[in-house]
């Protein structure tokens, strides 16, 4: 044994993770869960109403599920495992999927014809994709003349121009306020039984912006939705540290990204710290926020935080599909690695990020009250209807797959993608990750919702109205294994 093993053996520290330890239940004064907030932190900048975050596996989060996730309160960060167009598409489609002031809206020429509008609704090559155009003078012209509907030309001929079918400005509700609150425009809508409201340079007929009923439904629907300032929905992309990996960051902030996250295993390494410290110094990145990971110690915080990391992910094994641990021997018990993280963070107003592990809502409940701010989520998420893949049938019932990103499926697809040869991969991959499949879970939204409520008994059973609170007054009791087959649902017949 070396030396500096022998003198750490009577010393050695004990790792504890969620099923090791409860949560004691203190006096509380809340009397609804309701009155409960879940707001925490993301980054140093960045606020969510709920405190879950879709982790960047290209089984759980493409722009469908980050679209959800921001809906809901949280947020969803994109894979890497794509060309950077793809993910720089995806960044565009969550932002295009609502706002209130939609900058460049679709636009046709008013001698255009119904084919061609029939065209342009079909655009995005979905139903819902755009359910209006505005008319204007030309090619290139910003002067509206008015705007058209699927509605107003399903009597149309095919080759009908779409000036004798559009409703005229003159009969629109316009506005020339670029300030136009929510209220404002709701009311506006009201009073002229508007669906759309083009927003005009003042005293023009200039097109600046369009305002549509259905995006001021979702926000009104969706008060805790995570937004940018332009209310649309917040997204988060991951990068690696390649050298190819810096003009992937670009490339995602350009394209609308408020969060990048350079992801990789073990983050306290001097390519993670590197990254980190070019993409808060180049001027082309240096405004974004950037979460680092994955690490487990205090001393990975300090690094990264020293680099000048917005957040931090947390979480070196304990992931479902994970096998770092059995093939590395390297890792530490999840709800350690978190208490130890946060003392660190916290000293500097970073916040964590408690990525993997979590098989229930209890769970989320002890990541929190150990100091996480958030937790991010895989397999509890590649079950639902907006995770990516396609539904199997496995032994009667729905699945969808769920696979490590560092396993030998996801490297193969990659190699394809790249056009590299399989067998390089099965020669040089030593995998830590392996596959597998989850039940099929239905929408994402109504999961989502019962682990915050059971976050929002967690938060209450400590006696606390919200997390900082929670982690102010949390307190532990570690249990044996008899404790924690007391704490798993009971068969009945058995007693
Ligand atoms: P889960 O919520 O327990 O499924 O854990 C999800 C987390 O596992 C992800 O957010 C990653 O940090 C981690 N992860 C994803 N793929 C791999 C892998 O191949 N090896 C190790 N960890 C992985």
């Amino acid at each position: 044994m070396s030396a500096a093993a022998l003198q750490q053996l009577p010393t050695l520290p004990q790792g504890l993770t969620y099923d090791d330890v409860l949560l004691i239940p203190q006096r509380s004064p809340i009397r609804s869960r309701k009155s409960v907030s879940t707001k925490t932190q993301l980054t140093r900048r960045i606020q969510l109403h709920i405190p879950i975050v879709a982790s960047n596996m290209d089984t759980v989060c493409e722009d469908k599920t980050a679209v959800a996730m921001a809906r809901e309160g949280g947020i969803g960060i994109l894979h890497r495992f794509c060309s950077v167009a793809e993910q720089c598409a995806m960044v565009q489609r969550v932002k295009r999927a609502q706002s209130f002031l939609i900058e460049q809206p679709r636009t046709i020429r008013a001698t255009a014809t119904k084919t061609e509008a029939d065209e342009a609704f079909a655009w995005r090559g979905r139903k819902g994709g755009v359910q209006c155009l505005v008319v204007v003078d030309g090619e290139r012209g910003r002067r509206v003349l008015g705007l058209v509907t699927p509605g107003d030309l399903t009597f149309a001929g095919d080759g009908d121009a779409i000036a004798l079918h559009m409703t005229p400005l003159a009969q629109l509700a316009v506005s020339y306020d670029v300030d136009l609150s929510l209220a404002q425009a709701r009311a506006l809508m009201q009073e002229r039984r508007a669906k759309h409201i083009p927003v005009l340079k003042r005293g023009t007929d200039e097109l600046r912006y369009l305002i549509t009923l259905s995006d001021i439904v979702k926000l009104t629907h969706n008060p805790a939705a995570s937004l940018d300032a332009k209310k649309r929905l917040l997204v988060g992309a991951a990068i690696g540290v390649k050298a190819d990996d810096f003009a992937r960051a670009r490339a995602l902030v350009e394209a609308g990204a408020d969060v990048l996250v350079v992801d990789i295993a073990h983050g306290h390494s001097d390519l993670c710290i590197d990254m980190v410290r070019r993409l808060k110094t180049d001027p082309a990145t240096a405004s974004v926020e950037v979460i680092a990971g994955n690490i487990a110690t205090g001393e990975a915080a300090e690094d990264l935080i020293a680099a000048g990391a917005d957040g931090l992910k947390v979480g070196v094994g304990p992931g479902s599909i994970c096998i770092t641990r059995l093939v590395a021997g390297a890792g530490v018990p999840q709800l350690s690695a978190v208490m130890d993280c946060a003392r660190a963070a916290h000293r500097h107003g970073v916040p964590i990020i408690a990525d993997g592990g979590v098989k229930t809502s209890g769970d989320i409940s002890k990541a929190i009250a150990a100091g996480a701010d958030t937790v991010m989520l895989g397999n509890m998420l590649a079950g639902t209807d907006e995770a990516p893949g396609r539904v199997l049938v496995k032994d009667g019932k729905k699945q969808k797959m769920v696979r490590g990103m560092a396993g030998y499926d996801a490297n193969l697809s990659k190699a394809a993608r790249e056009q590299r040869r399989e067998e390089d991969v099965f020669a040089e991959l030593v995998p830590e990750g392996v596959e597998g499949t989850v039940p099929c879970k239905g929408p994402l939204a109504p999961i989502l919702r019962q682990l915050v409520g059971g976050l929002r008994s967690g938060i209450s059973y400590c006696g606390a109205h919200n997390i900082a609170e929670m982690q102010a007054r949390a307190r532990f009791v570690r249990m044996s294994g008899a404790g924690l087959r007391e704490s798993g649902s009971h068969d009945i017949s058995k007693l």
